[in-house]
């Protein structure tokens, strides 16, 4: 006897990043941030959830390996809270829900209710895991949808996106697809702290995002960490809440909304400039990017600025960078674009330029 649920997260990659937080138990950041959902075809998580009278504790696997699931607070915070929802329903079963099949089955083997079962996970992530490309955001994403589904309850994007959120907070961001906003909300509950859709991803089909893997290492500097340290010491850092994000958040959405490229790209790149302006104004600063980071910036600027050859006028932005933390570039460009920027990376970078390996760490719930 038991049940399964299987549910498989895209990855998002913020282009008005989420730095700071103003509870960090609860998850509740310094500001609203907003990011683009990758298609899961390519990043993902696939998060398996099996749950049986016979278990006797909790486990989880992370791409193959076990660890132990109670080390992490945040995992457990949104296991406890998932556990919590299935009992209110179990609750406020009717008398008719008392006679559905999965009820009939447990009164027959004298067994406790689902919510009190132990569950086992296994995780695993299509890329590498905790080297700043967002690994955290799928992970979770997938846990709370799928124990969601196991426990059949019906709760709204908007909840799932706040249990998601108590896990890592841009894991908010990837329960919905497309161009995204976590609203940071001001209520010291955060109960309104959750994502919101902007745009479907068919708003923008011809928009792509290309990840240039730099290094598949653990990044140096958790972003949880990172971040707090940020807060405590950067003097830039109110600043870029108080006038710069709140700006940007309006003129990304106009931008998309739009689908105005030039303006994507410049806002995009400047809000990745600014977020490791403040990372190196933190004490001790933190060096997310490394010296191919900045040789791929150069490369898109050199890219952004040719002139056509016969009508000598600028080509423009075509192509845009951002770097979350680490030192892996995701380029933004409209696919008639993609093509010509590969082939100047694969002229100045040829395989082998970065310091990539096979070895996947397993850890999209930052355990390690
Ligand atoms: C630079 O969501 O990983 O990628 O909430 O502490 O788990 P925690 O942090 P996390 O931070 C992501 C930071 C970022 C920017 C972003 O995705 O918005």
């Amino acid at each position: 006897m038991g049940y399964e649920s299987t549910v498989t997260s895209p990855v998002n990659i913020a282009v008005v990043k989420y730095w700071g937080k103003r509870n960090s138990e609860l998850i509740l950041p310094t500001n609203s941030s907003l990011s683009c959902t990758l298609s899961q075809d390519h990043l993902n998580t696939k998060t398996s959830i099996r749950a049986s009278p016979s278990y006797t504790s909790d486990r989880l696997w992370l791409n193959g390996f076990e660890e132990d699931l109670y080390a992490s607070a945040r995992l457990t915070n949104c296991i406890r809270e998932l556990r919590r929802l299935r009992k209110e329903k179990e609750n406020e079963l009717s008398s008719s829900d008392l006679a559905s099949p999965e009820n009939l089955e447990a009164a027959e083997h004298h067994v406790p209710p689902l919510s009190e079962w132990c569950i086992h996970v296994a995780s695993e992530n299509n890329f590498p895991t905790a080297a700043g490309l967002a690994s955290s955001a799928s992970g979770y994403a997938a846990l709370v949808q799928a124990l969601s589904n196991l426990y059949d309850l019906s709760i709204s994007l908007t909840q799932l996106s706040m249990i998601a959120r108590l896990g890592s907070g841009s894991a908010c961001r990837s329960v919905y697809g497309g161009f995204v906003e976590w609203q940071a909300g001001i209520l010291p509950s955060g109960e309104d702290s959750y994502a919101v859709s902007v745009a479907p991803e068919t708003h923008w089909p011809t928009l792509q995002a290309l990840i240039l893997v730099v290094s598949d290492k653990k990044k140096s500097t958790p972003s949880t960490s990172g971040m707090s340290t940020t807060v405590k010491t950067s003097e830039l850092f109110p600043i870029r809440i108080s006038e710069v994000v709140p700006k940007r958040i309006i003129q990304m959405k106009e931008a998309i909304l739009q689908r105005d490229f030039t303006k994507f790209a410049l806002l995009t790149m400047k809000e990745s400039n600014q977020f490791h302006a403040v990372c190196l104004d933190t004490y001790p600063p933190i060096f997310y990017m490394n010296d191919i980071s900045r040789a791929i910036i150069k490369l898109v600027d050199l890219f952004n600025s040719q002139v056509d050859e016969i009508t000598k006028k600028p080509k423009g932005i075509r192509v845009a960078y951002t770097f979350d933390a680490g030192p892996n570039a995701v380029i933004y460009a409209e696919k008639d674009v993609i093509k010509e920027f590969i082939e100047l990376v694969m002229y100045f970078f040829p395989r082998g330029t970065g310091q990539t390996s096979n070895s996947f760490f397993p850890d999209p719930f930052g355990l390690l």
